[in-house]
């Protein structure tokens, strides 16, 4: 039985994923690859051949013209950028939640053909074996992970050497067609959030754990994850459907109404400013409005929604006799909102500038951009069980060097893994416990299951 397990874990590449409300992130090795997290129409013969007309641009990438076969309805589907010209999108996650398991195991797929790709164009050999580390959502009361495994289980093929995985894609540009088969070696499902807290303990912490209170403003929700003793606090962990969506929304619906209704700007358009810190729209009829003034008051009502909740959870940790050493604020929305969350946790606790500074951390200090830091966590989440698996010493390096977007290829990209900048001396919290070996035995909300 040891053996088995053993022969299971060696070999696996550590891979890291998570599916958002607006984008997918999924990490293998220094890459992450992001693509918009909806599935569209069934590719029929006659819409490829119009998709091929009417595509004028040359970005032929596969990230952005891919189609995955759909085996379970016997349909190619297009995944992410392309299918913004398909006319029934399908969100695979609303306010954070799966809606549909087909959907979702598409990009599952997706994600891992794109990540094998990036091995193959580096020069590295091809995902034949993979050990994942996934986020789902956290929804008090619900065990989205059992409901994940069950299906997964329904859609692996099992052999008696293991659970695989096939893939058919076709980069619908060209019109080239790959099929690769992996095995899945196994998937560790953490919450969404948990993935920051491993890239700290892995980036900044030295494998010490520190109580860490994750802090993940999304699209369409946002996160509060306290992980007390390198375990989710189930009872105070929560995902709440109020996110950068919200604002952008009230923002689109200000815009209208200044325009007396005339004019309806697209939150997809005011989104794609926020990440360039621009706030000036052209409305016709009007001219240039600047919606700053909206953007900060719909911010600081956020960080405020956000603070009651963080209070309420900082005084209940307290009456059990639980400290948070460090928070960290990741999403999308994180640079939006950093400051004002930082002086509010702050003034909680009644701490100097630089106590602040060091307690709440901005994880671009690490190297990696806090909209994809979850999935860097994740890849090294399935690092580290494979290292306790194998009985061997796990490597805490990880450097994000790249980020494959499916936004328009000479359009700015929106995210940036920004490059390693030195993180900030600060002075460290109380010393605590070295990261014991868990055991082989998945506690209750940390499962690595082993698809066999
Ligand atoms: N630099 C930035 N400044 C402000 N907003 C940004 C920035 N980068 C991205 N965003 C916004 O953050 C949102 C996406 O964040 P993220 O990718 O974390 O969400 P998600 O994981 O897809 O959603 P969720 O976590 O709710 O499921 C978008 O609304 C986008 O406009
Ligand atoms: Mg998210």
């Amino acid at each position: 039985m040891a053996e088995k397990t053993t022969s299971l874990y060696q070999g696996a590449v550590p891979v890291g994923g998570e599916l958002g409300t607006s984008t997918s992130k999924f990490c293998v090795d220094d890459k992450v690859v992001m693509f918009s997290s909806v599935v569209g129409d069934a590719l029929t013969p006659i819409l490829e051949e119009n998709w091929r007309r009417m595509n004028r641009s040359r970005d032929r990438r596969w990230i952005r013209n891919l189609a995955i076969w759909d085996e379970r309805r016997g349909e190619w589907r297009y995944v992410g950028a392309m299918t913004r010209s398909s006319e029934t999108p399908n969100w695979f996650t609303e306010r954070g939640l799966v809606q549909n398991m087909d959907d979702a195991y598409l990009a599952l797929q997706a994600g891992l053909f794109l990540l094998d790709q990036e091995r193959r164009q580096a020069g590295k050999p091809p995902l034949s074996k993979v050990g994942m580390g996934f986020g789902i959502p956290v929804k008090a009361g619900e065990n989205a992970a059992d409901e994940f495994f069950s299906y997964l289980g329904t859609r692996l093929d099992k052999t008696a050497d293991g659970s695989f995985m096939t893939i058919r894609a076709k980069n619908v540009a060209t019109g080239e067609e790959v099929t690769t088969r992996l095995q899945l070696a196994f998937i560790a499902i953490q919450f969404q959030g948990y993935g920051a807290y491993m890239a700290l303990l892995f980036g900044k912490y030295g494998m010490k754990l520190f109580n860490t209170y994750v802090i993940d403003i999304g699209h369409g929700t946002w996160i509060k994850l306290p992980v007390v003793d390198n375990e989710v606090d189930m009872l105070l962990a929560d995902s709440i459907p109020f996110g950068m969506h919200t604002i952008t929304e009230n923002i689109s619906r200000v815009i209208f109404e200044k325009s007396r209704q005339r004019y309806r700007i697209p939150e997809q358009r005011i989104m794609e400013k926020l990440p360039r810190g621009e706030s000036r729209i052209e409305v016709p009829g009007e001219g240039i409005f600047d919606f700053r003034p909206v953007l900060e008051s719909e911010v600081a009502e956020l960080v405020d929604k956000v603070l009651v909740r963080v209070r309420q959870d900082l005084g209940e940790l307290s009456r059990r006799g639980k400290f948070i050493d460090y928070f960290a604020v990741v999403g999308g929305g994180a640079p939006l909102v950093f400051e004002q969350i930082k002086r509010g946790i702050q003034r909680y606790y009644d701490w100097s500038d630089e106590v602040a500074e060091a307690r709440v951390v901005q994880v671009e200090a690490i190297g990696v951009s806090p909209r994809v830091i979850n999935s860097v966590g994740f890849m090294l989440l399935a690092r580290d069980q494979i290292a306790i698996e194998l009985g061997q010493p796990v490597e805490p390096g990880f450097a994000v060097s790249e980020l494959i977007t499916d936004e328009l290829l000479g359009e700015p990209r929106d995210v940036r893994a920004s490059g390693g900048a030195a993180a900030r001396p600060s002075p460290p919290p109380p010393a605590r416990a070295e990261r014991q070996p868990r055991p082989a035995e998945p506690a209750a909300e940390r499962k690595p299951a082993a698809v066999k």
